[in-house]
C-alpha cells in the first residue's frame, strides 16, 4: 500500500510526496469505558491502515484526494479552519487535527496529501483515530518533532473532543501508536502508561460487524456522566478517590444501597473491566487461554446487564461463539450500541468460524456481516521519502 499511496500522490499532484505515514486500526480487547475513567486497556493495533502520503506547499491551500471516500480532490486553507466542525465533512478529522497542532503552537504549511485506508469505515476499529494519527505522524516528521505517545495522543482526542464533537477517551488514539506486531497494548489512563505484552501464541481475532451504526455521541456521553455520578456517590464514603479506578469491587459492593440502581450498574462494569485486565494479565502469565476466553465472556455479560451498551445483534454473534466449539471466547468491542465484537479463535481455525457465523447470522438476520481476520500489527509511524 505504501507503493499505491505514494503513486496516488504523484497521479494527482503530478510531484513527489516528502513524507510518508501509517497508522493502523485498534480493536478493545478488554477494559470498555475505562479509559476515560483512568483505568486500564488491553488493546491491540490490527493490520489494517490509514496510509498518507504528503508535500508541504507554499500558500494557504490545502489539497487532499482519498479515493475510498470521494474521487474529487478537495481543498482547504490552513489558516481558516475555525474552532468546531459544522457539518458532518470526513474533512473535518483533518482540519480538528490540524487544528490542534496550531493550538499548541506550531505553525503548519499549506500542504497536498493521498490518502488510502484499509480500516473499515463506521465498523468500530477507529478508523478515524487511525486517520488522526497517520497526520499526526505526518507532522511530527515534517516539523521534526520528538515522537511524545502522549502527547500525540492527546492531539487526536483533541480533535474527536473539541471539532468533532465526540467525548471519546484516549485508548483509540493510543492503542494505534504504540502497538506491536504479536502483542497486545496494555494501557493505564492516569499517569498514561503503555506497555505490550505478547500475544497468546496462535490465536487470531475474528471481527464482525452486527452492522447496527453506533452514533455514540448521545449514550456515550450519557454513560460518562453516570460514571462521574457514581464517583461523587462513592467520595462520600472514601472521600480519597480521584476516580472509578481507585475502587475495587468489594468496596463498590458495599456502598451498593447508597446508589441509584442504574448508577450503580455502571461503575460495576467499570470496575469489572478493570479487575478483569488484571485477571488477563494473570492468564497470560500462566499460559491460561481458556482462563482469558473466559473473561471476554464475562465482559460481554456486563455490557448487556451493566452498561447496557450491547445490541441483540451483538448479543447473537457472541452466542454462537459459547455455542461453537471453534471459538474460545467473545465480546463486543469498542463503544457498544452496535458496532463490532470480536472472536478468538485458534489461527488454524479461523476461516472455518468465520464462515459458520456468517451463515448463522446471515439464517437470522437476512445479511452476511462483513467480517475480518485479525493480527496484532506495528503501531503508527512516519518516514521521510
Ligand atoms: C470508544 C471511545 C474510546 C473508549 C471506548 C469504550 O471507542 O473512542 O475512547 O472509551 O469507546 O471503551
Amino acid at each position: 500500500m505504501k507503493d499505491d499511496v505514494l503513486r496516488l500522490f504523484t497521479e494527482t499532484f503530478a510531484s513527489e510526496a516528502t513524507v510518508y505515514s501509517q497508522a493502523p486500526g485498534r480493536l478493545e480487547i478488554l477494559g470498555n469505558h475505562t479509559d476515560y475513567n483512568e483505568g486500564y486497556v488491553l488493546s491491540t493495533a490490527v493490520d489494517c491502515y490509514t496510509f498518507i502520503a504528503l508535500k508541504p506547499v507554499t500558500g494557504n491551500t490545502c489539497r487532499v484526494i482519498s479515493p475510498g471516500i470521494a474521487e474529487t480532490v478537495r481543498d482547504f486553507s490552513v489558516n481558516e479552519i475555525g474552532e468546531t466542525a459544522i457539518d458532518k465533512d470526513w474533512l473535518n478529522y483533518l482540519k480538528g487535527t490540524l487544528r490542534e497542532l496550531q493550538k499548541r503552537g506550531h505553525k503548519l504549511p499549506a500542504f497536498e496529501a493521498a490518502i488510502l485506508s484499509t480500516v473499515p469505515l463506521s465498523a468500530g476499529m477507529s478508523s478515524s483515530a487511525s486517520l488522526e494519527i497517520a497526520l499526526i505522524q505526518s507532522f511530527y516528521q515534517l516539523l521534526e518533532l520528538p515522537v511524545d505517545i502522549s502527547e500525540m495522543a492527546r492531539i487526536g482526542q483533541g480533535c474527536e473532543n473539541n471539532y468533532i464533537g465526540a467525548n471519546t477517551g484516549l485508548m483509540d488514539q493510543f492503542s494505534s501508536l504504540a502497538g506491536q506486531k504479536d502483542s497486545f497494548v496494555l494501557s493505564e489512563y492516569r499517569h498514561l502508561n503503555v506497555q505490550t505484552v505478547p500475544v497468546p501464541q496462535n490465536i487470531s481475532l475474528v471481527v464482525f460487524n452486527s452492522g447496527v451504526k453506533h452514533d455514540l455521541s448521545k449514550e456515550y456521553n450519557e454513560r460518562r456522566s453516570q460514571c462521574e455520578e457514581s464517583v461523587e456517590i462513592l467520595k462520600q464514603f472514601y472521600p480519597d478517590i480521584q476516580s472509578l479506578r481507585d475502587i475495587n469491587l468489594e468496596q463498590l459492593a458495599a456502598q451498593e444501597a447508597n446508589f441509584p440502581e442504574e448508577v450503580y450498574k455502571r461503575a460495576l462494569h467499570v470496575v469489572g473491566e478493570n479487575t478483569r485486565v488484571h485477571q488477563a494479565l494473570d492468564c497470560f502469565k500462566e499460559k491460561d487461554v481458556e482462563g482469558f476466553a473466559q473473561l471476554l465472556f464475562e465482559s460481554h455479560e456486563s455490557s448487556i446487564n451493566n452498561f447496557e451498551n450491547s445490541c441483540s445483534e451483538l448479543d447473537f454473534l457472541v452466542d454462537i461463539a459459547h455455542s461453537s466449539n471453534l471459538c474460545y471466547g467473545a465480546r463486543l468491542s469498542g463503544g457498544g450500541f452496535g458496532g463490532i465484537s470480536i472472536h478468538l479463535v485458534e489461527s488454524r481455525r479461523a476461516e472455518n468460524y468465520q464462515s459458520f457465523v456468517q451463515k448463522t447470522f446471515k439464517n437470522r438476520y437476512g445479511f452476511t456481516p462483513d467480517s475480518f481476520i485479525c493480527q496484532s500489527a506495528q503501531g503508527a509511524f512516519a518516514e521521510t521519502i
